[in-house]
């Protein structure tokens, strides 16, 4: 356990984020398809190698969640990924969740699935080099949902997934997401945010899961994106902050917020802010599009402009450092970058 609880201080420190780079084969597909960009697995290779080849990118990163198929592919140089990243300095987590499904009996609710055969793929995935891993459960905010039935489930099956993952010496970053779309307001997301932390944290506690030895990564609190309701940094920091604070116990090695869909910027933004609250566990991001949305643009796809999707990742990466610090000035977004 304690070298997982280092794992685990590592992926939270605080001058480090996660980068996410763990989407599916589908949403990776649809992803390269809206960028113009053929749907084909060396497009998928060639984008993630891209990603994790990033100048610099271990002084920004502290890992990189990949998925199954990335795990397994190799660079151009013929090194497998998780081999890669660890020469370059950056622990490999693998996405280990199938995705989120059809919850019986909770019409237009999901449940993440994933746990058949979890503790053979975990062991293969630790053997392969995995650090860490990641499971995804989604929450959507409408009309009587989510139901219990749905939070429980999900709630259950992500302290089922922490469990295994501690036995296969991988340590879980644990990601309930309510999602940020529809016409909710902050109030509602803070209610359900909180509601389902204080589930989670009751089943991790029946499943003795060693909490300095996982990292949550939830939403932050925002407005739902069709509420029409403006909320400035301060606002969702302080009730983001609130939302987390009598739910998620002291001893958790750390929190690392998704962006959810924010931009790149708002989700900059809204980091610095929280990062200028004092709370009881440390704070950082491991953000999926608002890193890698501009790379993607920047790329296109094209070999010869590898070193502007870089830039770009850079300076996604260095905006959000300078968000850790304190220090982030979306006026002058476009300067930062990594050395
Ligand atoms: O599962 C979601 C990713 O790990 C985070 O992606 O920052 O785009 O929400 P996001």
């Amino acid at each position: 356990m304690k070298d997982m609880t280092k794992t685990a201080a590592t992926l939270v420190r605080s001058d480090r984020g996660i980068l996410a780079a763990d989407e599916s084969i589908s949403t990776m597909n649809k992803r390269l398809t809206a960028a113009g960009i053929p749907a084909a697995e060396e497009n998928r290779r060639a984008y993630r190698e891209m990603l994790v080849t990033t100048p610099g990118l271990n002084e920004g990163a502290s890992g990189v969640i990949l998925c199954d198929e990335t795990f397994r592919q190799r660079l151009r140089d013929g090194r497998a990924f998780p081999e890669a990243m660890a020469d370059l300095g950056l622990l490999a987590g693998i996405k280990v969740d199938t995705g989120a499904r059809p919850l019986a009996g909770a019409p237009g609710e999901t449940v993440t699935e994933g746990l058949d055969g979890l503790r053979e793929r975990l062991t293969e995935y630790a053997g392969l080099g995995a650090a860490f891993a990641k499971w995804r459960a989604v929450f959507r905010i409408g009309d009587g949902v989510p139901s219990w039935r749905s939070v429980r489930a999900d709630t259950h099956a992500l302290a089922r997934y922490a469990c295994l993952c501690h036995e296969a010496g991988i340590v879980p970053i644990v990601e309930p997401e309510v999602l940020m779309d529809g016409p909710h307001t902050l109030d509602q997301c803070s209610a359900v945010t909180a509601a389902v932390g204080l589930t989670l944290f009751s089943e991790l506690r029946d499943y003795e899961v060693a909490l300095d030895a996982i990292v949550l990564k939830p939403n932050m609190v925002v407005p739902g994106t069709e509420s029409g309701q403006a909320t400035g940094p301060h606002e969702i920091a302080a009730r983001t902050v609130d939302a987390f604070k009598d739910v998620v116990p002291e001893q958790t090695a750390g929190i690392a917020f998704l962006s959810g869909g924010q931009s790149p910027d708002a989700a900059a933004t809204n980091l610095a802010a929280l990062r200028k609250i004092k709370t009881p566990w440390p704070l950082t991001f491991s953000f999926g599009r608002a890193l890698v949305q501009p790379a993607l643009t920047a790329w296109r796809g094209d070999a010869g402009r590898v070193a502007d999707g870089q830039r770009a990742l850079s300076n996604r990466v260095a905006c959000n450092l300078a968000a850790l610090r304190g220090g982030y000035r979306p006026a002058d977004a476009k300067s930062y970058a990594l050395t």
